[in-house]
């Protein structure tokens, strides 16, 4: 999506430890109007796949999924992301470790919220070494229902995780795949 590509370039600092920052539109503050965008964009994706249900993550995945299912008309689910492994029977859950943090987190969706006969769209803000969309992969895989794609606004293309999914066969179309990215600039595959 060429006007993410922009919205990074003009907006987005790259930070040590191969971090964009991204605080002015996406994780801190929050830009309505590109997000119904990028909605817009997922949406067009999309057309003319059957999705009943978008699956997201909280706490950034929430505004990117709500701005598609503006468009698309469907009910936005987010996993919560727990740090005791301590759940209930009335949950699905999955075990995330994430690279960025280096710290390991449960996440979970009470079983009411994905049905066997879902066809679930994921969407997230960053891709970056794959393990959230895995986890979010694994519950809609314990509750039975069908994966249709998976959508990210960014995905870190260096880091691998995309490309690992997409190998194994998942639908994974990120609105901006980063190739490199240092202080001096970003690139985007092409
Ligand atoms: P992975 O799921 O692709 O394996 O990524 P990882 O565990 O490394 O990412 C952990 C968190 O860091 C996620 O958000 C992810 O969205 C975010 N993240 C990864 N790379 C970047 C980056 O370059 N820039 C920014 N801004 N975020 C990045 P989270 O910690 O769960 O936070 P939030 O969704 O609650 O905001």
């Amino acid at each position: 999506m060429e006007a993410l590509e922009q919205k990074i370039l003009d907006e987005g600092t790259v930070l040590s430890g191969n971090i964009l920052k991204v605080g002015s539109f996406l994780n801190q503050q929050l830009d309505v109007g590109f997000l119904l965008k990028m909605g817009e964009e997922i949406g067009r994706i999309y057309k003319g796949d059957e999705i009943t249900k978008i699956l997201t993550i909280e706490a950034s995945g929430i505004a990117v999924a709500v701005a598609a299912a503006a468009v698309m008309g469907n009910k936005v689910v987010f996993a919560k992301k727990n740090k005791t492994s301590n759940v209930s029977g009335e949950v699905y859950s999955a075990k995330v470790h994430s690279f960025t943090h280096g710290t390991d987190y449960l996440i979970t969706v009470p079983k009411e919220y994905i049905k066997k006969s879902d066809k679930v769209l994921i969407i997230d803000d960053f891709l970056a070494n794959g393990n959230a969309l895995i986890g979010l992969i694994d519950i809609i895989n314990q509750a039975g229902a069908e994966v249709v794609g998976c959508t990210c606004a960014i995905e870190k293309g260096f880091q691998g995780g995309g490309d690992k999914l997409r190998k194994k066969g998942y639908r994974i179309e990120s609105l901006a795949v980063i190739e490199k990215m240092s202080a001096e600039g970003i690139e985007f595959r092409r």
